[in-house]
């Protein structure tokens, strides 16, 4: 499937998610617009690198001008403090959000995440629309990155789809991901899709592969940005044991969502 995607900016375009969504998708762009704090020395013909943090907004509008969409997925990618969830994420997608509108770009693209309702119990399917119950600081933040999104949607008219990633791997490494994976697959086609869906205003939807024992609704990525995912964890659930206390009950958000894992992040 081609689809004619124009001149895309990709922010966090070192990371692993960027790595796969670029290398499925540059084929279909014109060129491809590289922004990310740390070097990145891979950049194929049409790739062009700016070596630019999201906090520094002159330098977003710079790379974003002449630009048909934006691919924010610069972040801090896990747990976190919050003061630093503030500044990378939220302030970070804020400046994002503000230079396409200054430059006029109509469509961007957000990495959210499931963790932004991680804090529901595993037994319990979640529709896109349901209130947020992150499990940690990080989903905190991606919560705020969603209501951004909204915010500029609505307030300046630009398009935004913010896509909650589940577990990015190439196959499925631990008993969570039999429910979350999502395969390099059914991530570049999530992205593609939420790139070319016709009339968005503000959707956030699960980016999540068809797995069957998924805790996510799917059915309004289908309906509104047109894609249906292919792969499913369960060709891997001999890997892992069928009595993983995972399934016995408790958070999504698993070993992510104990106060374990957030005691190092709370304030002093
Ligand atoms: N990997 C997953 O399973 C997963 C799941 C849910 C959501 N996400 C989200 O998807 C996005 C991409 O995830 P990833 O796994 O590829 O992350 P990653 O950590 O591999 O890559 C993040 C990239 O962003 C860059 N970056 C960080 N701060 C920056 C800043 N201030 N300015 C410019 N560049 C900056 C880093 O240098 C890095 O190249 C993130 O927003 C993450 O929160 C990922």
């Amino acid at each position: 499937m081609d689809a004619n995607l124009g001149r895309v900016v990709v922010t966090g375009a070192g990371g692993r998610i960027a790595l796969t969504v670029r290398a499925g998708l540059r084929a279909e762009a014109d060129s491809l617009v590289l922004v990310d704090q740390a070097p990145v020395t891979d950049a194929d013909d049409n790739e062009t690198v700016v070596e630019a943090d999201t906090a520094d907004l002159d330098a977003l509008v710079k790379a974003f001008d002449g630009a048909d969409a934006v691919v924010h997925l610069a972040a801090l990618s896990d747990e976190a403090p919050l003061a630093d969830l503030l500044d990378t994420n939220v302030q970070g997608t804020c400046n994002v959000l503000e230079a396409a509108r200054r430059t006029s770009v109509p469509r961007v693209v957000l990495a959210s995440s499931n963790r932004v309702t991680g804090g529901y119990p595993i037994h319990h399917h979640v529709f896109c629309d349901e209130p947020p119950r992150p499990d940690g600081f990080y989903g905190v933040s991606k919560v705020a990155v969603e209501a951004l999104g909204q915010m500029y949607a609505d307030t300046f008219g630009l398009q935004v789809v913010a896509l909650r990633f589940g577990s990015f791997e190439e196959e499925p490494a631990e008993t969570r991901h039999l429910a979350t994976w999502l395969s390099p697959r059914d991530c570049v086609g999530y992205v593609r899709s939420a790139l070319t869906a016709p009339n968005v205003n503000f959707l956030a939807v699960y980016a999540v592969s068809a797995n069957a024992r998924r805790f996510w609704d799917i059915s309004v990525a289908e309906t509104e940005l047109g894609y249906k995912p292919v792969d499913d964890a369960a060709r891997y659930a001999s890997r892992f044991p069928d009595d993983d206390p995972f399934w016995h009950g408790g958070p999504q958000g698993g070993e992510y969502a104990t106060p374990e894992a957030l005691l190092p992040y709370l304030p002093e």
